[in-house]
């Protein structure tokens, strides 16, 4: 069976080359940590990101959906790049831009979820209600780590990402799986960019 709705196809071929930018990127974060400590917690997030990576792309295969070349291509420059950066930009940036695409990550599987229920497919709920909460997890982790950083209220005021301003998953107060298509639904229902493009 195919897929008529070319967003959903796009946002799945962009999620699954997305993780591995992020897998990417996590491995030069892990690398320029020294504190053993937020190493493993990050290599763990790594590990999160390739089994995302492999989820996705068992639901692409489900509809016939190809990998996307471009994207694969785009986002393993990206990543590399990423990855390089986090041994020259200090401590902060690589945590906080790790939160802020987390944050958007979130919200992708959730609009995904949105998405197939306009063609009236449910199978996928489960999976991609754990996958939207293991980023929210994520991004709350990076989040934790700069709270009391003096740098965030500037990098939140020009980025649009902090303590204050994230997307409308409530991890304390989660709502059940049937009720996970309210999330990430302001601003009409788009999906917040991608930190990645
Ligand atoms: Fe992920
Ligand atoms: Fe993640």
């Amino acid at each position: 069976m195919k897929l008529d709705h070319p967003k959903l196809v796009r946002l799945l071929q962009r999620a699954y080359s997305g993780e591995k930018a992020a897998a990417f990127a996590y491995v030069g974060h892990a690398g320029s940590l020294r504190d053993p400590v937020q190493k493993a917690a990050v290599r763990q997030i790594e590990e999160d990101e390739w089994k995302h990576r492999a989820s996705v792309l068992s639901i692409m295969q489900r509809y016939e959906i190809p990998v996307s070349v471009y994207e694969e291509v785009k986002l393993h420059v990206i990543g590399r790049l990423l990855s390089l950066s986090c041994y020259f930009i200090g401590w902060f940036m690589p945590y906080f831009f790790a939160g802020r695409l987390e944050s958007g990550n979130v919200c992708e599987y959730f609009v995904m979820m949105q998405y197939f229920h306009t063609l009236g497919i449910k199978e996928h709920d489960e999976v991609l209600y754990e996958m939207g909460m293991k980023e929210k997890e994520h991004e709350l982790y990076f989040l934790n780590q700069i709270r009391e950083s003096p740098f965030l209220p500037l990098f939140e005021k020009i980025f649009g990402w902090g303590v204050r301003s994230s997307n409308d998953v409530d991890a304390e107060n989660r709502v059940p799986v049937e009720g996970a298509t309210q999330y990430c639904r302001s601003g009409g229902g788009e999906l917040p960019k991608r930190s990645l493009d």
